[in-house]
């Protein structure tokens, strides 16, 4: 296997914060992966810990084969964007670029085509006098982004480096830097609490909270597969109904939730007669219908509801319904008929369908 990076029961605290708690990871070589989680979860530690500003408390880093503790970061062969733009304003975009250049003393003649290269990888062609207040916000994130690459770094750290940018820039920008990462194949980690941002851009996703790994795998794997409440709740609008388990299996388990009984899909490890669980269901897994509807074949699971909240997304309508077979509980989902103006009012009762398999069960309080 050829590992870029390897993480070996890392931890880090600060005073009595455990910031990270033995983490281990490892990423291939010209992989993205995106650390996701919420904020104080540990993610710039993590992504500090591999730059090499801070030192882990125990556990080893290696990058590309080699242990990094006693390499100081500026030996690193790592490039960085962060939040804050660290630009330096009194030195032209190119400038700017050549910077890393010639602090690494390349060959002086070599640095002009260097800089125009990546000038146009970044979609600045003829850019390169401006300096950092002449240019868009984006246009500064492009520069950033070239002059963290332009020295063939063996790795890119990224720590929420889109974070300050409107909803449309910044969701231009993640396929801009997803494009430039896979044209170099330069080995990525990125950092940010928005999950979308870490479904679409990345190979592999870990997601964190209070410092501990949850759960690390594809960005399909996480989203199809969450390995705890945490991780189901984090990636996607989750619902949640707590059961008490009345039928075990190792793939399934029948639950009792209020007075219904469901068939819900367990993680391969099998859960005993009466414990608690969580269940969660996606908000897109749940259909909703006019309350005399046939549910037919299209679903394994249906139950009656009232409508208690509607709110207009523009392309859905998220709706969440309070279902009483299941004690209550609120159901959250999406409608995203465009022909239909059916919109369903508030108190209107509903029926609700879905997919046993679109139904995960965990042992309550499994967030490590
Ligand atoms: N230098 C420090 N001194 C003391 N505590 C720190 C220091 N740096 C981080 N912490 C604490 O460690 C924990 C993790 O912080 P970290 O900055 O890694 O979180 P994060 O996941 O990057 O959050 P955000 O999404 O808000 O950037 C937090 O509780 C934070 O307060
Ligand atoms: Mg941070």
């Amino acid at each position: 296997m050829d590992q870029m990076v390897e993480i070996v029961d890392v931890s880090k605290s600060f005073d009595k914060v455990r910031a990270v708690k033995s983490a281990n990871l490892s990423l291939q070589r010209g992989d993205f992966l995106t650390i996701v989680g919420p904020s104080g979860c540990g993610k710039t530690t993590l992504l500090r810990m591999i730059a090499g500003f801070d030192a882990p408390d125990t556990g080893k880093i290696r990058i590309n084969g080699r242990e990094v503790e006693n390499t100081p970061a500026h030996k690193r062969s790592i490039g960085m964007v962060f939040q804050k733009l660290a630009l330096f304003p009194h030195m032209s975009a190119a400038e700017n670029i050549a910077y890393p250049l010639k602090m690494r003393r390349f060959q002086f003649d070599t640095i002009p085509d260097l800089v125009e290269k990546y000038l146009h990888l970044v979609k600045l062609d003829g850019l390169g006098k401006r300096y950092p207040h002449e240019l868009s916000g984006g246009q500064q994130q492009r520069v950033a982004i070239a002059r963290a690459l332009s020295f063939s770094p063996d790795l890119l750290l990224l720590d929420e480096p889109l974070s300050a940018l409107d909803r449309k820039l910044r969701n231009e920008m993640q396929l801009e830097f997803r494009r430039i990462q896979q044209e170099l194949g330069v080995t990525t980690i990125n950092v940010t609490h928005d999950q979308r941002e870490a479904l679409i851009m990345s190979d592999q996703i870990v997601v964190m909270n209070e410092g501990i790994i949850q759960q690390a795998g594809t960005p399909v794997d996480m989203y199809r597969n969450p390995e705890n409440m945490f991780v189901a709740n984090f990636i996607g609008v989750t619902s949640m109904l707590k059961g008490v388990v009345c039928g075990s299996g190792k793939n399934s388990v029948s639950v009792k939730i209020g007075d219904a009984t469901v068939t819900a899909r367990a993680n391969g490890e099998e859960i005993a007669i009466d414990a608690a669980v969580d269940c969660a269901i996606r908000a897109e897994q749940i259909r909703i219908m006019d309350i005399d509807s046939n549910v037919g074949d299209d679903f394994d699971n249906a139950v009656d509801g009232i409508i208690k909240q509607r709110i207009f997304e523009g392309d859905r309508v998220l709706y969440a319904v309070q279902a009483d077979e299941l004690g209550g509980a609120m159901l959250h989902l999406f409608d995203h008929d465009p022909n239909s103006h059916n919109e369903y009012p508030i108190n209107q009762r509903v029926k609700l369908g879905w997919n046993s398999r679109d139904l995960f069960a965990f042992p309550a309080e499994t967030v490590k």
